[in-house]
């Protein structure tokens, strides 16, 4: 048994059925001068160092001036790829846009041709490499998706890259079918085909060889529409795939209420939002997901998540990790972004981060809030005035250390 004691703020306490929306959002639960108890891998007991019974440890660590949190809950990444795009990048520094850049053969089919010359080892190694230095800045539960395959050995080798994953790293991690990200250039007179490749072949094989968790699809102008998302999701549902959907990233094309009727555990980006989509979402069980990395990265307005949450709906926020539009997966960075350009209090920005990215992809039962039977799964954060530092110091994060299952991490 491990004591955390004189911890200055103990954050996200509670065991939760649903996610947090509108109002309590913002009334974060956290307890001030807390002790924290840790039996093994698992959270044992907290509470008020007041209401702290003798009890025998074997290990005491005095945490004053400190605050503890539940480990960033990262419901929305692309981390599996084969090479930044960094020429891109510079591309749009020199004025093009991320759909100019798409249109000429760049964007996620760069990715694509990328990706199917490299080996499952190839990928596994950077994959595993940047899941190891995430862990580090605090993330300890995270979705992946594949889609920079496209055809059915390369979505399988990106699959197989974060099952690889699974088994090494003892953290909660989940797996979307993303296969619907682009027409692949082979089927680009034959759209019909290719998603009947993924209804017929891709779905069923994966999901009966439990490669994956979710169903996505890029619904957009120029990629998905709203009736190929059905075809899609529904064939998801038939093998037991809850869809989790990019929706309303450049257009509000009438997605939302479609993915709410199939179930989605979540829509995300929604950077553009018609009333109807908020109505839509309003008395679901849906999750809306802001992506503000991707906003920042390549320029595109911010999804208003102060209706979101003045609508009573459940808002997670996620980095969306991918070389082509947020290239970076700092969880830390993104709550900054959540308060600075999504206008969310620091509570809310926390919330979202946490246990509402845990429900965004299924995991909260083990992870997301400090409650008891839950994972010991905690950052630790250098002497700080307050939580509101967190999102203050932009960039920085103030974490001093990371328990991962009870053990610090080294
Ligand atoms: O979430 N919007 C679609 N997919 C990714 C970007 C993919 C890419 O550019 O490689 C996203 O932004
Ligand atoms: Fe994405």
């Amino acid at each position: 048994m491990k004591l955390l004691t004189n911890i200055h703020q103990l954050l996200v306490t509670g065991d939760f059925k649903k996610p947090l929306a509108g109002k309590a959002m913002g009334a974060m639960p956290f307890i001030e001068n807390a002790y924290l108890l840790i039996d093994e891998k698992v959270i044992y007991d907290y509470g008020k160092m007041e209401d702290l019974q003798p009890q025998a440890v074997d290990e005491v660590i005095d945490l004053t001036g400190r605050v503890v949190l539940p480990m960033w809950c990262d419901s929305h990444t692309h981390l599996v790829y084969a090479a930044g795009r960094e020429n891109e990048f510079v591309d749009r520094i020199n004025g093009l846009s991320y759909e100019e850049i798409a249109n000429r053969g760049g964007g996620i089919l760069n990715s694509v041709k990328k990706l199917r010359n490299l080996s499952t080892e190839a990928l596994y190694k950077d994959a595993r490499e940047r899941l190891h230095e995430l862990i580090t800045i605090g993330t300890g539960a995270i979705e992946i998706k594949s889609g920079y395959g496209l055809s059915v050995t390369d979505e399988r080798k990106m699959l197989e890259v974060i099952q690889l994953l699974k088994k090494e790293f003892d953290i909660p991690i989940k797996a979307t079918l993303l296969a619907a990200h682009a027409i692949p250039e082979e089927y680009k007179t034959d759209r019909d085909g290719y998603i009947k490749l993924i209804v017929e072949e891709m779905i069923p094989a994966f999901a009966k060889a439990n490669l994956c968790d979710f169903i996505d699809i890029f619904c957009e102008k120029g990629y998905f529409t709203v009736a190929e998302m059905e075809t899609i999701l529904q064939a998801g549902a038939n093998h037991g795939l809850r869809p989790k959907v990019h929706l309303n990233q450049f257009n509000a094309i009438g997605g939302i209420a479609s993915a709410v009727r199939h179930k989605a555990l979540s829509v995300d980006h929604l950077e553009e939002l018609a009333d109807e989509d908020i109505a839509a979402l309003q008395n679901s069980d849906t999750i809306a997901t802001a992506l503000p990395g991707c906003s920042y990265f390549i320029n595109i307005p911010y999804t208003p998540a102060r209706r979101l949450i003045n609508a009573n709906i459940p808002v997670a926020i996620a980095t969306d990790y991918n070389p082509g539009s947020s290239p970076s997966g700092n969880m830390n960075f993104t709550v900054s972004q959540a308060c600075i350009n999504l206008k969310m209090t620091p509570e809310e920005a926390i919330v979202a981060a946490t246990i509402n990215g845990a429900f965004a992809m299924g995991v909260a039962d083990s992870v997301g809030s400090i409650s008891k039977g839950k994972k010991a799964n905690l950052i630790i954060t250098k002497a700080i005035s307050s939580y509101n530092a967190l999102p203050y110091q932009f960039g920085m994060h103030q974490i001093d250390s990371i328990l991962l299952n009870g053990d610090k991490l080294l």
